[in-house]
C-alpha cells in the first residue's frame, strides 16, 4: 500500500516535470544565461528589462542571426524597451548554443 503511494507520487511528479519542460531552461543552457547575466534582463516567458525569450523566438530569427543580435542588438526591433548593451564577451560557440535553444521555444 505504502509502495503504491510512493510510486504514484513519483509518477505524478514525473508527469508534472514533463508538462513543465517547455517553460524550464535546460541544464546546459541555464549556467550560460547566468554566467553572461542574460537572466538579469530576460526570462523565458515574462517581460523583464528585455523581452522574454519566447517573444524573441516569435521573430523567427535563425540562430546565426540571434548571435549577431547578441553582439550588436538592434533596439529599433523592440520599441518601448531600453537598448540592450552589445554582449561581445560571450564566445561564439556559447552564444550559438543559447541562440539554438531560443529557436526551440514554443
Ligand atoms: C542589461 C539588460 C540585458 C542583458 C544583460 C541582456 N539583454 Fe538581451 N535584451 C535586453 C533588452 C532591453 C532588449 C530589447 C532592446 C534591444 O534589442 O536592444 C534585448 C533584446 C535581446 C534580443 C533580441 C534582439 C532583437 O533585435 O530582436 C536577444 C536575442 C537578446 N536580447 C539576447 C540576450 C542574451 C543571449 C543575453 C545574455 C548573453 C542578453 N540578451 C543579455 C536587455 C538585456
Amino acid at each position: 500500500m505504502k509502495m503504491k503511494l510512493v510510486f504514484g507520487v513519483l509518477l505524478f511528479s514525473g508527469l508534472a516535470l514533463k508538462v513543465n519542460a517547455q517553460n524550464t531552461i535546460p541544464k546546459d543552457i541555464q549556467p550560460l544565461l547566468q554566467k553572461y547575466t542574460c537572466t538579469a534582463c530576460h526570462t523565458v516567458d515574462k517581460r523583464l528589462v528585455g523581452p522574454s525569450f519566447r517573444d524573441i523566438r516569435k521573430k523567427n530569427y535563425k540562430p546565426e542571426k540571434i548571435v549577431d543580435l547578441i553582439y550588436a542588438p538592434q533596439p529599433k526591433n523592440w520599441p518601448g524597451y531600453p537598448p540592450m548593451a552589445p554582449m561581445k564577451n560571450v564566445p561564439k560557440p556559447e552564444a550559438l548554443k543559447i541562440a539554438r535553444w531560443i529557436t526551440t521555444l514554443k
